[in-house]
């Protein structure tokens, strides 16, 4: 009988060899355990024919199908195979399916498209969320991605869809100027700052007093933030931590120069403060008893703050402001994009805070609704501790006013690029993402994701999910739990968010 149609032999063959032979024994002592195994089953298999009893080896269940599998519907070729639909809830699912299918957040807020491993419709509002879902402490949003992923147009889907639910939308800086088509649909007004053009904006306006803050203290709060804002500022010119004495020039010129604003009925200007710290005698004098020359420690602020008035801002940012703040306009924009044509990012990043800083400032009524501020292209400020701080001092204080922000940068490690590890800057930027409940992640680059998966803390399923994302899709984590989620235009959107238009 040929081998082949015994099952017996059939069944050895599909495995490595039936026999186990130590590693190091020589070849014929292998050979001599060969042949005593061959002799040993043909003896087994005589007694059996004998017997009539099989080997319990050839007893086993031996495949009977032919190579190219099972005929019929068990093929399950050509759609024909037909299982009983099994129904659970969601909930089991995702205790079934951790990670590829979620619980889902509800049906509550604006539609943002498809969850992809749930295959459902996916939507997404943080105030909703926001004491609902466990560890949804804040309605912030941080979007990361590699170029042309479409976070803009997400964001800026966020602002067109949440204005129908009454929702207004601020964008403090608009470095591309993409967001004045957005603003214009909505019936809302962009602001444009450039050299030529007549927009003026003073970050040193004073917010309105909300009612239920005492005068004083209203006082005290406006004139931290100013001082706030003239240190970064300070700061990111000089690209040094300020010393002792400059702060003490800075408080002296700020108090001074507000007082005579009073006293003339109208506000201090940034170049007022630049002017008074540029007069030693008048610095000196106005510090009474405090020990040295303040006037003299004050020239490297003088001419950081110069830069501001004289340099490529001149009069942006040092004039009484041209626009007043419309709390009922759906949207405003401030377009910046006239600005940073030079190599040099810092006259741009200088006036996207004062910008932030003027609108902050006019966002402080805590009855002015529900309120989305978006940063697009945050990365740029991120590598300035300086303002990074101002931005976080902003953070803190909107929790309090029903005011979610959506911050966009590239990579992950912008953030880390604030500092080194254990530095002020780096504190700084790990303490904005900690205030970012939800994190939106779109592609990012093969040498991000090591940096992405630690600051995120994501598990190696969702590192391999980021590297593979395609454009408008994205990995959402929402106090820690976890979407793949496709962002689904309409027309209309994409005809009014196109930012390739140029490259058709
Ligand atoms: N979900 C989407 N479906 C289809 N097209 C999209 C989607 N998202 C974005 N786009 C298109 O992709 C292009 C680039 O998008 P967008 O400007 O939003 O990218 P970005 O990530 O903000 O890029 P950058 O980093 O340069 O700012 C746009 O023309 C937009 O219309
Ligand atoms: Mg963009």
């Amino acid at each position: 009988m040929p081998q082949q149609h015994r099952p017996g032999r059939r069944a050895r063959r599909a495995s490595a060899s039936p026999l186990f032979t130590p590693h190091g024994t020589d070849r014929a002592s292998r050979r001599a355990a060969r042949k005593q195994l061959a002799e040993a089953e043909a003896k087994a298999r005589a007694a059996a024919a004998v017997h009539g009893t099989e080997p319990a080896e050839a007893q086993m269940p031996t495949p009977t199908y032919p190579s190219s599998g099972r005929s019929g519907a068990a093929s399950a070729r050509g759609s024909v195979l037909r299982l009983p639909a099994h129904r659970m809830t969601t909930a089991v699912a995702a205790g079934a399916y951790p990670f590829l299918a979620e619980g889902g957040l509800g049906a509550d807020g604006i539609y943002i498209g498809r969850d992809v491993h749930a295959e459902a419709a996916f939507t997404f509002d943080p105030f909703t969320l926001y004491g609902k879902v466990e560890g949804f402490t804040n309605p912030n949003v941080l979007l990361a991605g590699v170029i042309g992923q479409g976070k803009s147009a997400l964001a800026k889907s966020f602002a067109l869809r949440s204005v129908a639910f009454g929702y207004r939308v601020y964008v403090p800086c608009d470095p591309k100027g993409e967001w004045t088509p957005v603003a214009q649909a909505l019936g809302g007004t962009s602001i444009a700052l450039g050299p030529g053009l007549p927009g003026r904006l003073n970050p040193l306006d004073a917010a309105p007093r909300p009612p239920s803050v005492p005068e004083a203290d209203w006082a005290g709060e406006i004139r931290k933030r100013r001082l706030l804002l003239l240190g970064s500022l300070a700061r990111t010119v000089l690209g040094r931590d300020l010393m002792p004495m400059e702060h003490t020039a800075l408080d002296i010129a700020l108090d001074g120069v507000v007082k005579a604003a009073a006293h003339a009925g109208r506000t201090p200007l940034l170049g007022d403060i630049a002017h008074t710290l540029a007069q030693p005698a008048l610095l000196d004098q106005a510090a009474g008893t405090v020990s040295g020359h303040l006037g003299d420690a004050a020239r490297d602020l003088a001419h950081a703050l110069r830069r501001m008035v004289h340099g490529d801002l001149a009069g942006m940012f040092d004039a009484p402001s041209t626009v007043a703040f419309d709390p009922n306009t759906p949207m405003l924009s401030i377009d910046l994009s006239r600005l940073g044509g030079s190599g040099d990012d810092t006259g741009l990043v200088l006036a996207m805070t004062c910008a932030s800083a003027w609108m902050e400032s006019a966002l402080t009524d805590p009855r002015g609704g529900r309120r989305w501020i978006v940063y697009d292209e945050a990365w740029r400020i991120l590598r300035h501790p300086a303002l990074l701080q101002r931005m976080q001092a902003q953070w803190k204080l909107s929790r309090g006013l029903g005011i979610a922000n959506l911050m966009v940068v590239h990579r992950l490690s912008d953030l880390l690029s604030a500092g080194d590890a254990g530095s002020q800057g780096r504190a700084l930027a790990e303490g904005l993402l900690a205030d970012c409940s939800t994190r939106i992640v779109y592609r990012q680059e093969t040498d991000q994701l090591h940096a992405a998966a630690a600051l995120l803390g994501l598990t190696s399923v969702e590192t391999e999910a980021i590297s593979h994302l395609s454009r408008g899709r994205g990995l959402w984590k929402v106090a820690g739990r976890s979407f793949i989620v496709q962002h689904l235009l309409h027309p209309a959107e994409q005809h009014l968010f196109d930012t390739d238009a140029r490259m058709h």
